[in-house]
């Protein structure tokens, strides 16, 4: 596992963006598997640039994202849906058809879940898997637990995670208690991953992360087992190590 530690999240952004600019290069066709909350925006917001400038081209490109809440619809101002709508496809030269994203209102969630695992298969695999991290060293939401879940599932979500993702609901009553997440095989069958971290709210995951034994109590540390896992951190994420 590498460790780069920058000054600024958007240095991070800028970070990650260029890694990924350069997979597109070695192989326009790659496979990417995608994250939403704040930690990628920085990312996004790079590589909208670097499409718009001609350096990073999306047409080939197909994508994967990690997860999806429960039972809101597509069109819902929190789905994770329109959060990668808006964030970066509706910006990019993407095909539609090359995006997926876990379906929350699948008549049969297992079904869909394992269905979604096959897709990455049949697509080849992920080439790079970008992540956020919680407060809680969840990556997905593979949440704090006795056991590393290998599929994508039907996970409940974790109080810690419920507050710490209310801050883009109404109000934390109205944040979904269920969501679907790729599993740690799924993640980790990735050929590299990419962990993006930022903010002081983030130090004490990272150094679990990276310092404590390989546990599912904080499913991050399950990447130091990875053959290339890259940690991008702002000094403020780093400040634990
Ligand atoms: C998002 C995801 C989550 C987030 C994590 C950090 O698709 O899977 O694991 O990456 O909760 O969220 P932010 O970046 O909002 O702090």
């Amino acid at each position: 596992m590498e460790i780069r530690v920058f000054d600024t999240a958007e240095q991070v952004g800028q970070a990650a963006a260029v890694l990924l600019a350069a997979q597109l290069l070695r192989k326009p066709d790659s496979v990417l598997g995608l994250a939403t909350g704040s930690s990628p925006i920085p990312t996004y917001t790079c590589l909208i640039d670097l499409n718009r400038r001609g350096v990073v081209d999306f047409s080939q490109v197909t994508t994967f994202n990690l997860d999806e809440y429960v039972g809101i619809p597509e069109s819902h101002e929190c789905s994770y849906h329109r959060f990668m709508n808006e964030q970066l496809f509706s910006h990019v030269n993407i095909r539609r058809e090359a995006i997926h994203v876990p379906d929350g209102n699948a008549p049969n969630l297992e079904e869909s879940a394992a269905a979604y695992d096959e897709a990455i298969r049949k697509a080849g695999g992920i080439d790079v898997q970008l992540l956020g991290i919680g407060r809680n060293g969840h990556i997905g939401f593979n949440e704090p637990s006795t056991q590393f879940i290998y599929g994508c599932h039907v996970v409940s979500l974790s109080d810690s995670t419920i507050d710490a993702n209310k801050r883009f609901f109404a109000s934390e009553a109205d944040v979904p208690r269920q969501a679907v997440s790729l599993g740690i095989g799924s993640i980790m069958n990735a050929r590299q991953v990419l962990l993006i971290a930022t903010g002081s709210d983030k130090a004490d995951a990272v150094r679990r992360a990276i310092r404590e034994d390989v546990n599912p109590q904080i499913q991050a540390s399950i990447l130091r087992t990875h053959p290339d896992a890259v940690f991008l951190l702002d000094r403020a994420a780093a400040a634990q190590l």
